[in-house]
């Protein structure tokens, strides 16, 4: 019984190790640095951070990958993420959106925002550095708002 547990223990330690080599394509096209949304904006240095940290890890060609979302299989969902978030809305290609498009991504980031559904709560929960708190939230709507090309009543 007891060498039945170590196979499948040491099966699972061999199969995590193996994993390990398929490779996480990472790679990102060169991009320009004025289409950038926040080069673009210029907000100051604490909505940038803000932006930085809760959003562009998936929102932008800029990921900054912490280790052990190099580690599979949290890779493969990590970068899941954040290939599905750069197709839905890129910081990284704003300059390129136009005017409409831009404005309707600025009205669902603050939907997102204030609904909570971004920064993805999972990722919050394993990345706290991407965590903002009620006042941040609020900061960061606040700005986003002020950038919007169309006002609602
Ligand atoms: C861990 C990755 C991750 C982070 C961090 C993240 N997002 Fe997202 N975001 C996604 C993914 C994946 C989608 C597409 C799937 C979905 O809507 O859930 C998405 C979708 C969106 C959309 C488009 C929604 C739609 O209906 O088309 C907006 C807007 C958005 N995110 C804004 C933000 C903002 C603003 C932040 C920072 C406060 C942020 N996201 C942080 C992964 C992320």
């Amino acid at each position: 019984m007891k060498s039945r547990v170590l196979q499948v223990i040491t099966g699972i330690a061999i199969l995590f190790v193996l994993i390990q080599f398929i490779p996480v394509d990472r790679s990102v096209p060169s991009t320009e640095a004025d289409k950038d949304f926040l080069n673009i904006h210029k907000p100051n240095h604490e909505m940038a951070m803000l932006v930085i940290n809760a959003c562009y890890d998936c929102h932008s060609y800029k990921t900054n990958y912490p280790w052990y979302s190099k580690v599979a299989p949290v890779s493969w969902w990590m970068q899941g993420h954040v290939e599905e978030g750069r197709e839905n809305m890129n910081f990284s290609l704003w300059g390129n959106y136009t005017t409409d498009r831009a404005d309707h991504k600025l009205e669902e980031a603050i939907d997102m925002i204030e609904q909570e559904e971004m920064p993805l709560p999972a990722y919050v929960w394993a990345h706290s550095g991407a965590q903002i708190d009620q006042k941040e939230r609020k900061k960061l709507i606040n700005w986003i708002a002020s950038l919007r090309t169309y006002h609602e009543e």
